[in-house]
Parts: structure tokens; C-alpha cells; sequence
């Protein structure tokens, strides 16, 4: 085993760590001994340069384009078209029911919306990881029993059939606004019999199955579209909706005439409209080795070790369900070459044993303890089992989990650049919703000050918490749904 000699008194190098650039989440400060210089050395690939980003940007583009041109599976970003081509005009009102799929809780909702009020009451139910990865009908059969539950104890079941939003946040290929095939599982779930079919008919039968609930659904949509729409209904310049959670997506309003594989698209009443959301389901960037010269070997054996080898690799570089994970194999390699832990590599070697909250936490660290006794990282590790940490070890954890967080932000900074450059409108508000996005003490800012430096020209932008997407989202798309229905036949009927 390697022995390393600690400093236990954190210097300062190169003017890189005052402690105003700290509040910035530069790199911490260095530490000035030998392990801290090949730990720098060992983890560049982590940092992406503006070039590199310029380059993400434009490749991205290119994927992106020949998604919209084309609807066959070979394509990496899917651009898929979600029927919405309309956002609230803030006079949608009405009783919704919504159900949210899109993680490890499923959600049941009831919703009123009257002007720019909403009220709502909800349920959360856990989805077991025997159901996430067991059969089609056990899942479906889950998600009506837990509706079914909500109707029941919210008087729901009898009288009118309320409209449904059901918000599924994987990729689905829909032909219509009620209608659409899931087309691959992401986030963990595999359920078997699910892919390539529609799950709004799985829901439907699984429904007809326990014979006491009757549905009526409006919107099939996905997380993103309720994170759009929601951010719409208060702030109308929301074109963009994105999300930086469990997994992360993002959708954004596309014209007609640069959707290809849309030519000649008329709506049920015979209108084709101007612009369409499209889910762009950038999770899927990469899948075709154009990320290949800037993954590292460590995202390679994140993926490798993923349920679904080979696909979202962008996601997997992003997104709370990896982020802790890709941490977790930088420090536990860092530990095997003798610059972390003494050497001690066992407990750092335990897959998952280190969850992105633990990222979010050490950051914390670096932001808030200004005298650096890096408290909480120093009980992280404890609590992990880590046998020997000394002050050098948690600033240099520090300095990893930085790296790979803000690695993250400035991926993501990239998409969101991207298509505010692609849309080059005036003023655009992002609407963004997700746990990173909302829990990681630092990502929202140094997501900002990325998107500001790639943006060119005279755009205006600004991102904009959403609140609840994937409820109120759900029931604004039904909300819309039923308004335009009945404005089209309402102007039918005049003719
Ligand atoms: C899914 C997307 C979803 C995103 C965020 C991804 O894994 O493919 O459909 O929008 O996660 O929930």
C-alpha cells in the first residue's frame, strides 16, 4: 500500500481558490502535496472546455436535426412530436385527475383550476422495484389500484368522469394526443411487455380489469410538457421546458416546416398548426459514439454497470440517478492508485454506496464552511465506512464531487444553449423542475453562467422554477385539450 503524506493545512495555488471563487464552486483550494497535483491531473477529462462545449452544441444539433428528419429507431435523440401545439392562455378552468409515472413514486391528483388559481390534492404512492422491474400488467394493475384508492377516499369514484392528464416521463412515440408507445424504459424501470406498446390502452385495461373505476384520458404527456406548460400558464414567454432530476429531458416549441417527418400533418379538424412541442428526449444524446471523445473511463463503467447498457449517455452523465455513482468510481479508482483514503479502497468500492445527495451535500460544504473542517463530508465518509479520512482526503472528495457536478451543469448548459440559439427568439423564459435542479446548492447558478456564455447573439433568456410540472402540467394539457376541442367544433358548427 502506498503511503501518502498529508497536509493538513489547505493552501491556496495560483490564485484558483480565494474564497469569493469558492462561493463561485471553482475547485477548491489545492492542497499542495503530490497526491492533490496527479489527482488534479487525473481527473482534467472531468473539466470540459468552452471548445469542447462550442463543439457538444453543434453535434448535438445534428443529432437533434436528423431526429425531426426522420421517425426510424436508428436515430440517437428522438425528437419526438407530443401533439401540443398550443400553451395556456390563462383562462383554462375545470376538474382534472392526473397521474405522474416517472420515478420511484407514482402520483394521483386531483386538480381545480380557475384562473390563475390551482387547487390540488394529491397521493403518493411508492412503485416497488419488484413492480418497476417486474411485469407490464403488475405495473398498470398497480397504478389503478392506487387510483383507484385516491378516487375512493377523495369521493371521486361515481358521478362525472373527470378529464385526464397522465404524465409518463419516458420516450414515448405518439401518433396523437391519447395515444402513444413507450419506446424504451429509462431510470431503472424494465417492466416487462411494456415497449413498443400504447399505455394509455395498458391503462385503460388494466382499469377495465378491476371493474370500478372508469377513466376518461385527454393528454398523454411527458414530464418536460408539463413542466413547459405549467411555466407557461404563468409567464407566457415559456417555450422551453426541461428537467434535471432522476433522469433529464428537455422539450421545446419547434416550427412545423422544420419538422420533416411531420410534412403534410393535419390535426382531427383538418388544421395544420404553426408550431408543436417536441420531446427531444436529449437523455438519448450520445448513443451513437458521438459523445465517445469526451466520456471518460468512468462514465464507461457507470454504463456499463446500468440496467440499460449503452443508451442515455448523456443522461447518465448528468442526472441524479448517476451523478453520486459517477463520483462514487472516480474516488474509489483515485483510492486504488494510493491518492485517496490511504489506500483504502473497500468501502468506496460498494456500488451505489454513495447517492447524489451525498454530491449535493459536499458541495454544500465547499459553499457554506468557510473555515473548511468539511463537517459533512467528513461524516459522509464515516458513515460509509471509509476507514481512514484525513483533511486532505475530504478536501480532495470535495474537489472530485465539484467536478463532476459542475461537469454537469455546463452538459446540460450546452442543450439549453443550443436550442435558444436554434430558436432565436427574442426573449425566452426555461421553464426547469427536477431534484438536481432544485436540491444541488450550486447547479442552477453555474447552469446560468454557462447557457449566458454559449448563447450568441442578442437573445434574452431566464430560467424559471416550475411549480409542479408533471400535476398541473398534466391538467393544463387536458385543460387545452378540452378548450380547443370545444373552440373547433364550437367554430364547426358556425360554418
Ligand atoms: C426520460 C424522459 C424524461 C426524463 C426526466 C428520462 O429518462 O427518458 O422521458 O423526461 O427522464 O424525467
Amino acid at each position: 500500500m502506498s503511503s501518502i503524506v498529508c497536509h493538513p493545512i489547505l493552501n491556496t495555488q495560483n490564485g484558483i481558490a480565494t474564497d469569493a471563487k469558492i462561493k463561485k464552486q471553482r475547485p477548491p483550494p489545492l492542497v499542495v502535496s503530490r497526491p492533490r497535483d496527479l489527482i488534479q491531473e487525473a481527473c482534467e477529462k472531468l473539466v470540459i472546455s468552452d471548445q469542447h462545449l462550442r463543439r457538444i452544441m453543434q453535434l448535438m444539433e445534428k443529432s437533434m436535426e436528423q431526429g425531426l428528419a426522420t421517425a426510424t429507431k436508428g436515430v440517437a435523440v428522438k425528437m419526438l412530436p407530443t401533439y401540443v401545439d398550443s400553451v395556456p392562455n390563462g383562462t383554462e378552468k375545470g376538474d382534472f385527475l392526473a397521474l405522474d409515472l416517472g420515478g420511484t413514486n407514482f402520483r394521483v391528483l386531483h386538480i381545480k383550476l380557475e384562473g390563475k388559481e390551482t387547487k390540488m390534492t394529491g397521493k403518493i404512492f411508492r412503485v416497488p422495484e419488484s413492480i418497476m422491474r417486474g411485469t407490464g400488467e403488475a405495473l398498470f394493475d398497480h397504478i389503478a389500484d392506487c387510483m383507484a384508492k385516491f378516487m375512493e377516499e377523495n369521493n371521486l369514484k361515481d358521478g362525472t368522469k373527470l378529464p385526464l392528464g397522465f404524465t409518463f416521463s419516458f420516450p414515448c412515440q405518439q401518433d396523437g394526443l391519447t395515444k402513444g408507445k413507450l419506446v424504451t424504459w429509462t431510470k431503472g424501470f424494465k417492466a416487462s411487455g411494456v415497449e413498443g406498446a400504447d399505455v394509455v390502452t395498458l391503462l385503460r385495461e388494466a382499469c377495465q380489469r378491476r371493474n370500478d373505476i372508469d377513466i376518461d384520458v385527454v393528454a398523454l404527456l411527458n414530464d418536460t410538457v408539463g413542466t413547459l406548460m405549467a411555466c407557461a400558464f404563468q409567464e407566457n414567454t415559456c417555450q422551453i421546458g426541461v428537467i434535471v432530476g432522476t433522469g433529464t429531458n428537455a422539450c421545446y416549441m419547434e416550427r412545423l416546416d422544420r419538422i420533416p417527418k411531420m410534412a403534410g400533418y393535419v390535426d382531427e379538424h383538418g388544421v395544420t398548426p404553426e408550431e408543436m412541442i417536441i420531446n427531444t428526449e436529449w437523455g438519448a444524446f450520445g448513443d451513437d459514439g458521438t459523445l465517445d471523445f469526451l466520456r471518460t473511463p468512468w462514465d464507461d463503467a457507470v454504463d456499463r454497470e446500468s440496467i440499460n447498457p449503452g443508451q442515455h449517455l448523456y443522461e447518465k452523465m448528468i442526472s441524479g440517478m448517476y451523478m453520486g455513482e459517477v463520483a462514487r468510481v472516480v474516488l474509489e479508482d483515485l483510492a486504488r492508485q494510493g491518492l485517496l483514503f490511504g489506500g483504502h479502497c473497500d468501502a468506496i468500492s460498494v456500488p451505489h454506496c454513495f447517492p447524489t445527495k451525498f454530491v449535493s451535500e459536499i458541495d454544500s460544504d465547499l459553499l457554506e464552511d468557510d473555515d473548511r473542517t468539511f463537517q459533512k463530508t467528513y461524516q459522509i465518509l464515516e458513515d460509509i465506512g471509509v476507514e481512514t479520512v484525513s483533511a486532505n482526503d475530504c478536501a480532495n472528495v470535495a474537489y472530485v464531487c465539484s467536478l463532476v457536478s459542475t461537469r454537469a451543469a455546463h452538459l446540460t448548459a450546452a442543450g439549453i444553449a443550443m436550442l435558444l440559439n436554434r430558436m432565436n427568439k427574442k426573449h425566452v423564459t426555461v421553464g426547469v423542475d427536477g431534484s438536481v435542479y432544485r436540491f444541488h446548492p450550486t447547479y442552477p447558478k453555474l447552469l446560468d453562467e454557462k447557457i449566458d456564455e454559449l448563447i450568441v447573439g442578442d437573445i434574452e433568456y431566464q430560467l424559471m422554477l416550475s411549480e409542479d410540472g408533471s400535476g398541473r402540467g398534466a391538467a393544463l394539457v387536458a385543460a387545452v385539450a378540452t378548450r380547443l376541442k370545444e373552440e373547433k367544433l364550437a367554430a364547426l358548427g358556425k360554418k
